[in-house]
């Protein structure tokens, strides 16, 4: 560690490397919180403003930002529309934002999700049968792979091959060592979605978002061809980072600790509170930014147009304000409206899918190798100093059993 909390909190730094340590950077958040409501970073690790930007940490300040977008736009500032690839519904202010939303929420309608469930059941499996017979295997594929397979099968409308591909594009575009790093992933994503979209011009309408973007209308306008490109790479960056990091950290939890792993088994039915509550304390995201488009005024603080704020929801949802023993990972948290999907006009489209794939991939690993503990001789690996924050590897060991097929 090379700066103590209070030292770190005077300016956050969310890719510092002394953040590889998940317990150290919710010990700075802490102190951060008790310095006040918002805090300073001359790193916004997203595009924002060169002069640096606020950050949300305080719960109740977070909602009320969220939840006022005519004061906390989500359109960028100037330096970061210059990035920009396309008109994008998470960049968006409503009304258009809305119905941005519109075209795609049926796609994620709870209808078309519960119908999904005997599938994703599936592909986890498909994916534990890998190494089921072995006694030992890695739940970090299955963290890192189940997301995208399901997305990308069932419901964008891309190869499962790309999955791999579009992964590790995703998580270097993120979470890259350098700036340089980061765009040339960036880059190679947009071009690989431009021409996976562009390759669907010539064929047959089906099913799936790619078709949806294409033929949608907004204003009585087709949508340029990159603004559907851009949001096919937003639902690919939005969904498979988000939820493998936090199902991956859920695995770690309970192969770390086997008593809460033997109640989830005795009690399913605490499996969807579980869920909300891993979601809470993994803290997938730790920020995205809003522009102050009017002057405004939040907890005493004043705020003019064109700062930035970045909106800490990780923070947020260790809350002691909000959620006592904020801490620690209570399995069966009662009052638990934890701001892990965001909150207001952009909460996240995909909840519903990201809490489906989650409850399965849990399901299937509890039902299949119920007395999975962390591998004695091996390490898990956390990588942290970046913006998605997970375990890329949770070694483990059980006892074997037979492939699903
Ligand atoms: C555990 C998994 C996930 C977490 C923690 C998460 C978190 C979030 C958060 C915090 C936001 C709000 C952003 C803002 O305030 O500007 C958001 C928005 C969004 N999420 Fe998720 N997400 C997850 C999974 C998914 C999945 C699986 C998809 C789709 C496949 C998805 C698609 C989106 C989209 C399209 C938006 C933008 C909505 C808008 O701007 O109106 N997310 N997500």
């Amino acid at each position: 560690m090379t700066g103590t909390p209070e030292k770190h909190a005077e300016n956050w730094d969310l890719r510092h490397a002394d953040f590889n340590d998940n317990d150290f950077l919710y010990d700075v958040y802490s102190v951060m919180r008790g310095n006040g409501p918002f805090a300073r970073t001359d790193k916004p690790f997203l595009p924002s403003n060169p002069e640096g930007a606020w950050v949300a940490v305080g719960y109740a300040e977070c909602v009320q930002i969220l939840q006022d977008w005519e004061h906390f736009s989500s359109n960028p500032t100037p330096e970061g529309a210059e990035r920009l690839t396309g008109d994008l519904v998470i960049t968006l202010d409503p009304p258009r934002q809305q119905k941005f939303r519109k075209v795609l929420n049926p796609y994620f309608s709870p209808a078309r999700m519960k119908a999904l469930r005997p599938e994703i059941g599936t592909e986890t499996d498909r994916l534990i049968d890998e190494f089921i017979e072995d006694g030992a295997g890695d739940l970090a594929e299955v963290a890192w792979r189940q997301p995208g397979i399901v997305f990308f099968k069932f419901l964008l409308g891309m190869p499962v091959d790309d999955v791999p591909l579009c992964v590790e594009l995703t998580d270097t575009a993120l979470n890259g060592a350098t700036e340089q790093d980061r765009m040339t992933a960036w880059g190679g994503l947009y071009r690989h979605l431009h021409d996976a979209v562009t390759a669907r011009l010539d064929q047959p309408p089906r099913d799936d978002m790619i078709d949806v973007l294409l033929a949608a209308e907004i204003d009585g306008e087709k949508l340029a061809f990159g603004d559907v490109v851009s949001n096919a790479m937003l639902l690919v960056q939005a969904g498979l980072e988000t939820t493998a990091s936090a199902m991956s950290f859920a695995y770690h939890y309970l192969a770390t600790n086997p008593a809460e792993r033997d109640r989830l088994i005795a009690e399913p039915d605490l499996l969807p509170r579980a869920v909300e509550e891993f979601i809470r304390f993994a803290g997938s995201i730790h920020g995205i930014p809003r522009t102050v488009a009017k002057d405004v005024e939040v907890s005493g603080c004043q705020f003019a147009p064109g700062e930035s704020m970045i909106v800490n929801y990780a923070s947020a949802n260790r809350d002691e304000q909000q959620f006592p023993d904020a801490d620690r990972c209570i399995l069966d948290r009662r009052e638990n409206r934890h701001l892990g999907f965001g909150a207001g006009v952009h909460r996240c489209l995909g909840s519903n899918l990201a809490r489906l794939e989650f409850q399965v991939g849990l399901e299937r690993v509890l039902t299949r190798m119920p007395d999975f503990i962390l591998a004695p001789d091996r390490q898990a690996k956390f990588h942290g100093n970046s913006v998605t924050r997970g375990f890329r590897s949770v070694p483990v060991v059980f006892t074997a059993s037979e492939r699903s097929r």
